[in-house]
């Protein structure tokens, strides 16, 4: 059932390295789906052997890995918890996690696959088929659908690693991450169509030093959606589109609320989306904030809005007493943006009167429409703009 491994000391001028390393790290421990009774077949449910999997590595005093060989697996909603005695558990996957047809399955949980209280947990490679396109059908048709599940959701956890896995059609979002710290995401692919509803493809709220790198989302609503309390997030080399962007928000929908802290967004392409670097807020008291951001080397193609603010977010007009944001917007740098917008105006700096923007600068951008320069347009917005921007700064 379990293969046991260990460093092997073959090198004599390595070896007291060697056998020291062995004594800290003990060994790795590998425990394999398809021993704990996982049918890669993608028909019989391999869900209890998944769990099995989990509480032995979980169990154990070691490093662990398990590992999934290649097939289809067939999972229902899971939820792997901690407190787990071993210090590191690698999933290292080969097939994909297939979702039940039946979409009322997952739809009446919160989420597929949930990670809860865990460290040092990590995902290599893989896939995970959530099947979303039949509840997105269910809800297009307006008929009597659940919400849905997110695929994948990391809570309460620190020291995450997601590499390498592909996310395909996700009932609602696909990556969450919640109340974490220290999580590196790299290499990922999200897929889902430009016309799924709420398929965000990572959402960080709550969390500190969350990376997320080199990472093509393709999906119907934001490709990354930034909530309340997310602090030290770094965004680099992303592909978005279809999608609503990198998105900011909504914020400022409670009164009570974290601020956002400290984001990088760098080295990103924007392809045929709605919006392309955008900070939200709705127009309702709140004492949340969002402060030190910087959108650094972007490229937009066919982006409707690829530079936009907008605090006045209230959907029906419903719930915003007074109808301004009590969310601060302050120092926001955008950077080296370039490229072509959809719409005429491709900067829109929308701030709360209440709470005008401070510190947005705008350095070296240069946005076109239909070949000609487009236009900017600024409410409540202050600060400065510097070097070549085009449209012509309205700040
Ligand atoms: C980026 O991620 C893709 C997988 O999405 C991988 O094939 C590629 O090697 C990665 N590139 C770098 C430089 O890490
Ligand atoms: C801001 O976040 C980055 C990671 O994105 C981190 O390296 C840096 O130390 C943070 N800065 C502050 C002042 O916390």
């Amino acid at each position: 059932m379990a293969m046991f491994t260990s460093f092997h000391c073959t090198s004599a001028v390595f070896i007291i390295l060697c056998v020291f390393l062995n004594s800290v790290y003990a060994a790795i421990i590998t425990y394999n789906v398809v021993s704990f009774g996982a049918n890669p077949n993608g028909v019989i449910d391999s869900t209890q052997a998944f769990v099995r999997a989990w509480s032995a590595a979980c169990a154990s005093t070691t490093e662990t890995v398990i590992q999934v060989p290649r097939g289809r697996y067939l999972l229902g909603s899971i939820a792997f918890k901690g407190d787990c005695k071993s210090p590191r558990i690698t999933y290292k996957i080969a097939g994909t996690l297939v979702a039940p047809a039946d979409y009322r399955i997952l739809g009446q949980f919160e989420n597929w696959l949930s990670f809860e209280g865990v460290s040092g947990v990590s995902i290599i490679g893989g896939a995970l088929d959530a099947k979303g396109p039949a509840l997105w059908a269910c809800k297009a048709a307006g008929k009597d659908c659940p919400n849905g599940a997110t695929a994948l959701s990391f809570t309460d956890s620190s020291n995450i690693r997601i590499e390498g896995l592909i996310s395909l059609n996700s009932q609602m979002f696909h990556i969450v991450i919640n109340r974490c710290q220290d999580v590196h995401i790299q290499g990922v692919k999200i897929i889902a169509d430009g016309n799924s509803p709420n398929t965000d493809g990572i959402h960080v709220q709550l969390s500190r030093n969350v990376a997320i790198i080199n990472t093509s989302i393709r999906t119907g609503d934001d490709c990354i959606s930034i909530g309340p309390g997310a602090k030290n997030l770094w965004i680099e080399r992303i592909t978005c589109g279809p999608g609503h962007g990198i998105s900011i928000g909504s914020l400022g929908k409670d009164l009570n609320e974290e601020g956002v802290q400290n984001v990088t967004v760098t080295k990103s392409v924007f392809s045929g989306t709605q919006n392309g670097l955008r900070i939200k807020s709705w127009a309702r008291p709140s004492k949340g904030f969002v402060q030190g951001v910087r959108f650094i080397d972007a490229i937009m193609q066919d982006v409707q809005n690829p530079i936009v603010i907008d605090q006045n977010y209230c959907p029906s007009n419903i719930n915003c007493p007074g109808q301004t944001s009590g969310v601060k917007v302050s120092d926001v740098l955008y950077k080296n943006i370039r490229g072509t917008s959809a719409t005429m105006v491709a900067i829109k700096l929308e701030c709360s009167a209440a709470n005008p923007c401070s510190g947005i600068r705008l350095e070296d951008v240069k946005l076109t429409y239909k070949k000609k320069p487009a236009q900017s347009s600024c409410i409540n917005a202050n600060g400065e703009a510097s070097g070549i921007v085009q449209p012509d700064s309205c700040l």
